[in-house]
């Protein structure tokens, strides 16, 4: 793969020392430095700001152009063409199935909703009012006590299995952790709906009455559940790498995924959007100004949250899709004029104007709509996060199971140390 070198001088070091470069099917070049460590040197890159930990052929993001591809299929068109479980399959397999492998993949999920009757004494361990996300955490976690008939990693068969449990099973166990939230029975999956219907229908039905999918809400759930995916090398991505490299088992990775996603700074920020817009709480024009200054003010810790990404300095391209949708949405239920809406358009106008912002290029990312469709369709704040979890999940295991898949290392980064030199105890 190295078809050119890097030369790297030190002052102090005698020799300059060669660095393979390799080019990927896209994006920039990377230096191979895994040789600096013969030399007695190492690179420092807190917060992996130019870092690449693996190859990957899963997803693509090029930050600049706003470009997001899934094994070479831009999001957008996805969003718009296909549906949740056969990205799924896309994201596992790396190719779109064609009906046949499509019926059988989604049949083996849906065969896979239910958990072990004995899952659900987990739940009783929690207050009722345990955030969902500390639920989802540990009986997550929990899962692999029941599997461990086919948890040898080196085995194909294993890892797919593991995978169809977890895609299949997280929509259950989520839904499961709002009933317990409520205080309402828990409610079985149905093995006529689709993967959306499903979750909607675990998250809403009741033993009293009779529940009716809303259509344009099942739409939703299901793009909304593309949209998060899958996205590359992120912080919790990464934590499933990082974790699946210690030949830990896929439930506990997943588990620290989970964990990792729940920052308000990564996937914990669509629940953090809405609370942000509460507090806001009028479209005038002085009162967003008032929350914009708050943003560029160093010394306050308040963040435009929904604003802003590692990668893209430009539009997130799933933040179209996302406020598309929210249009639609809100059109539907006839609440184009909700006053949280109205506030992020307006937040969104004054801030793309803002010299701060543009400066540091930070547009709307992908959590920015999302939450305003997901209270439109009846869905708690505190769900927001859950159900990016449920969504996040086929990227983790695909990433996990790409990894596992080929040669790889155990994950142990150094460090530059900054504390005593060795010091002897002090005599008594
Ligand atoms: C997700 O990695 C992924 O792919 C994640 C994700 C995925 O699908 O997995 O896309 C999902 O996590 C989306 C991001 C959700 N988080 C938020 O919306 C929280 C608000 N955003 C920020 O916390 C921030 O933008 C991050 C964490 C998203 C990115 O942080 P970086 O890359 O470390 O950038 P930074 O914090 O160094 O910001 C650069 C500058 C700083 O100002 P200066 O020091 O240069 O003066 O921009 C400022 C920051 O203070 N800044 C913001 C801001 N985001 C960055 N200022 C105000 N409001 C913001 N939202």
């Amino acid at each position: 793969m190295a078809d050119r070198k890097a030369t790297l001088t030190v002052e102090g070091l005698e020799k300059s020392i060669e660095l393979p470069v390799y080019s990927g099917a896209a994006g920039p070049d990377v230096i191979d430095v895994r040789g600096l460590g013969a030399e007695g040197l190492f690179t420092y890159d807190p917060g992996f700001m130019a870092t690449s930990s693996c190859q990957s052929a899963i997803t693509y993001i090029d930050g600049g152009q706003g470009v997001l591809l899934h094994r070479g299929y831009p999001i957008d068109q996805l969003a718009k063409q296909s549906d949740f479980v056969e990205l799924c399959y896309l994201l596992l397999f790396g190719e779109l199935p064609d009906k046949a492998q499509y019926d059988e993949f989604a049949g083996r999920i849906t065969h896979h909703t239910m958990v072990h009757e004995q899952l659900a004494n987990f739940f009783k361990g929690f207050r009722r009012d345990a955030h969902p996300m500390s639920i989802l955490c540990g009986v997550v976690g929990g899962l692999a006590a029941f599997y461990h008939d086919h948890l040898d990693i080196t085995k194909q068969e294993d890892r797919e299995i593991s995978a169809i449990r977890l895609i299949a099973k997280m929509p259950t166990i989520a839904a499961m952790s709002h009933k317990y939230n409520v205080g309402q029975p828990f409610v079985y999956p149905r093995n006529d709906l689709n993967y959306a219907e499903n979750f909607l229908y675990m998250m809403f039905s009741n033993p009293c009455e009779n529940y009716e999918i809303n259509p344009v809400f099942a739409k939703a759930m299901d793009r909304i559940f593309m949209l998060h995916a899958d996205h590359e090398q992120n912080a919790s991505t990464s934590t499933v790498r990082l974790a699946g490299s210690t030949g830990a088992n896929p439930f506990a990775c997943i588990s620290a995924g989970i964990a990792a996603l729940w920052g308000p700074a990564h996937g914990g920020a669509n629940e953090a959007v809405l609370n942000m817009l509460d507090e806001i709480g009028d479209d005038s024009e002085e009162n967003i100004q008032r929350f914009i200054d708050k943003a560029k003010d160093k010394n306050d810790p308040f963040k435009l949250m929904g604003f802003g990404h590692r990668v893209y300095r430009n539009f997130d391209p799933r933040a179209k899709v996302m406020k598309e949708t929210c249009d639609e949405v809100l059109a539907q239920l006839g609440k184009a004029d909700d006053p949280q809406l109205k506030i992020a358009k307006r937040l969104e106008q004054i801030a793309l104007e803002d010299e701060y912002f543009v400066e540091r290029k930070l547009y709307p990312n992908v959590d920015f709509y999302s939450g305003i469709i997901l209270k439109a369709m009846g869905i708690p704040t505190n769900m927001f996060t859950v159900i990016f979890a449920v969504s996040r999940t086929i990227g983790w295991i695909s990433h996990w199971h790409e990894m596992l898949s080929d040669s790889y290392k155990i994950s142990r980064p150094r460090q530059l140390y900054t504390g005593h030199t060795q010091r002897d105890y002090p005599a008594k």
